[in-house]
């Protein structure tokens, strides 16, 4: 299969909003061997920001990337900037006492200004702005809740979040809800794009197209690309969404989730600005986006909502999803329009809600990595920017202890043993039936699982009626491999990668496709 026959798959999946609205730098591979200080590995949010704050600091930076500037999850998140954290400051309290929760919400409150900072000294325009975000009940839920968030809010530090005992978006909840003051919202891929310039102005370079297959640490790193280049560096970022440096020492305290998220046109000025949360299990949250007018359509204001969180590769039904998200919205706000937009995307959980930033557990020395979003990848990826240019400096940073890869968040031990537990499940269903009997029951444009003597093939049939076999075993650890319908992707369902339709790894921490089928084997499945 051709490089561009497979572009052209991986483009079955859904886009973004962000993606069709801003373009992002045109960039080519890497072309020769390097010598620089700081290698970063991604050119999402974490890497471009630690690209961007060490290069201010007159670092040689070089950025490489497996596929373009934010294809990754920058591009698919709803760019909610916040300092109350998803997981609420209630349980970041209990998991990590209240000095964890204090440092939580200075570093997340450090997060939206230094977007602010970067925004207004390099002229990004990418519709930045500090608005207020509001939590509500959700049904059935006790206020009682929101009391508790608001006592841990104010121990944390936030002392200007507050109680309003009515609402001021009725239609979602019209009782008591909490306002936090200040947050912000942003285009993600349009301050994505600014950044590339602010690093290619402060002499870093950005190659994309160019895959990372070796990482060794030490005294000098030594970064070896799919293409044969080699980098040497004094110290190596790997900001790659799901680290691909880690087998198990990261892996085993996160968990991949997909989220949904659906685009409404909405007449201007009906719903307010604000960003939106609901207390539900998995969460709703809103936040508007205007939107410019193009050929095919007139300038409007987006209603952006997103839920119904699963485990990623543990169910197959992100049409219902995209359904449920579009009732639940046009239930609450009647006056919205067409639904214009729809993607997914994956969030890595951690088991305290906080992401992992600092030194590589298994990267060797001056390696360091970024990872674990949970859900606030915006003011994460920033974190990680600010914390890891510290470290590379060997400055003191007071959130170095809180993000630390290697902590072992004891308090969080039940959810650890439950994702844990979860990952054995999908290891022993290896012994299940496979999905079809047959390829001939696989329709085009699908794909389904078919047990091949002791294994099981993920089996793809194109739009013409061609299969394309490879094995269902990821190759990070072997967890087997689900299709997703939505994206037409293949999804493993214990740590987080993604694989095209062709078994071309589009997600870590896999760092190799999947395996393709000997000449024999294949005869045996036409
Ligand atoms: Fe770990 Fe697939 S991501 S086995």
């Amino acid at each position: 299969m051709s490089e561009s026959a497979n572009s052209a798959e991986y483009s079955k999946q859904t886009t973004s909003l962000w993606m069709h609205t801003a373009e992002t730098p045109l960039l080519g591979p890497l072309l020769e061997d390097l010598e620089v200080d700081v290698c970063v590995i991604g050119a999402g949010i974490a890497g471009l920001s630690t690209a961007y704050l060490l290069a201010c600091e007159g670092k040689r930076v070089v950025v490489l990337e497996r596929g373009q500037v934010g294809g990754g999850n920058t591009g698919r998140t709803t760019a909610h900037l916040s300092n109350e954290i998803d997981d609420r400051y209630s349980t970041l309290e209990r998991i990590r006492g209240k000095e964890g929760a204090r440092l939580a919400y200075d570093s997340h409150t450090a997060a939206i200004e230094q977007i602010g900072i970067i925004v207004r000294d390099e002229r990004i325009e990418c519709d930045y702005e500090r608005i207020d975000g509001y939590l509500f009940l959700g049904r059935g839920h006790k206020e009682s809740e929101l009391d508790h968030e608001l006592e841990a809010a104010h121990r944390a530090g936030f002392t200007s979040a507050e109680k309003l005992s009515t609402s001021p978006v009725p239609a979602l909840n019209a009782g008591p809800c909490l306002r936090f003051p200040d947050q912000g919202q942003f285009h993600p891929l349009k301050y994505l794009s600014g950044l590339c310039r602010a690093i290619t102005r402060h002499g870093g370079q950005i190659f994309t197209h160019s895959a990372v297959d070796e990482i060794v640490g030490g005294e000098r790193c030594t970064v070896r690309t799919k293409d044969g280049r080699t980098v040497h560096a004094g110290s190596v970022v790997v900001a790659t969404n799901s680290p691909i440096t880690d087998r198990f020492a990261i892996h085993t305290k996160q968990a991949p989730y997909m989220t949904y998220v659906v685009g409404l046109q909405v007449p201007p000025g009906t719903v307010p600005r604000a960003l939106l949360w609901d207390t539900e299990d998995p969460y709703h949250y809103v936040r508007l986006q205007w939107v410019a007018g193009t050929a095919g359509s007139e300038p409007h204001e987006l209603l952006i909502v997103g839920g119904e969180d699963h485990k990623e590769g543990q169910a197959d039904d992100g049409a219902k999803r995209f359904e449920a998200l579009e009732s639940w919205t046009r239930e609450r706000f009647p006056g919205a329009g067409p639904v214009v937009e729809r993607w997914s995307g994956m969030v890595l959980e951690s088991m305290d809600g906080l992401a992992f930033i600092g030194p590589d557990p298994e990267g060797g020395a001056n390696v360091y990595v970024a990872t674990g979003d949970s859900g606030m990848g915006m003011t994460h990826g920033t974190i990680a920017g600010m914390l890891i240019r510290d470290l590379v400096l060997g400055r003191e940073n007071p959130w170095a202890d809180l993000y630390d890869p290697r902590r072992k968040p004891v308090l969080a031990a039940r959810d650890f043993l439950r994702e844990n537990l979860n990952v054995g499940v999908q290891y022993a269903s290896w012994i299940a039936p496979g999905e079809v009997k047959s390829v001939a029951d696989i329709p085009p444009g699908t794909g389904a699982l078919l047990r091949h003597g002791a294994g099981k093939l993920a089996v793809y049939r194109d739009d013409t009626g061609h299969l394309h076999a490879r094995s269902a075993a990821c190759t990070h650890l072997g967890c087997p491999v689900a299709w997703n319908s939505t994206e037409s992707t293949w999804d493993c369902t214990c740590h987080g990668s993604r694989f095209d339709c062709h078994g071309k790894v589009i997600n870590g921490p896999a760092n190799h496709d999947l395996h393709p089928l000997g000449q024999d084997d294949l005869k045996t499945l036409a």
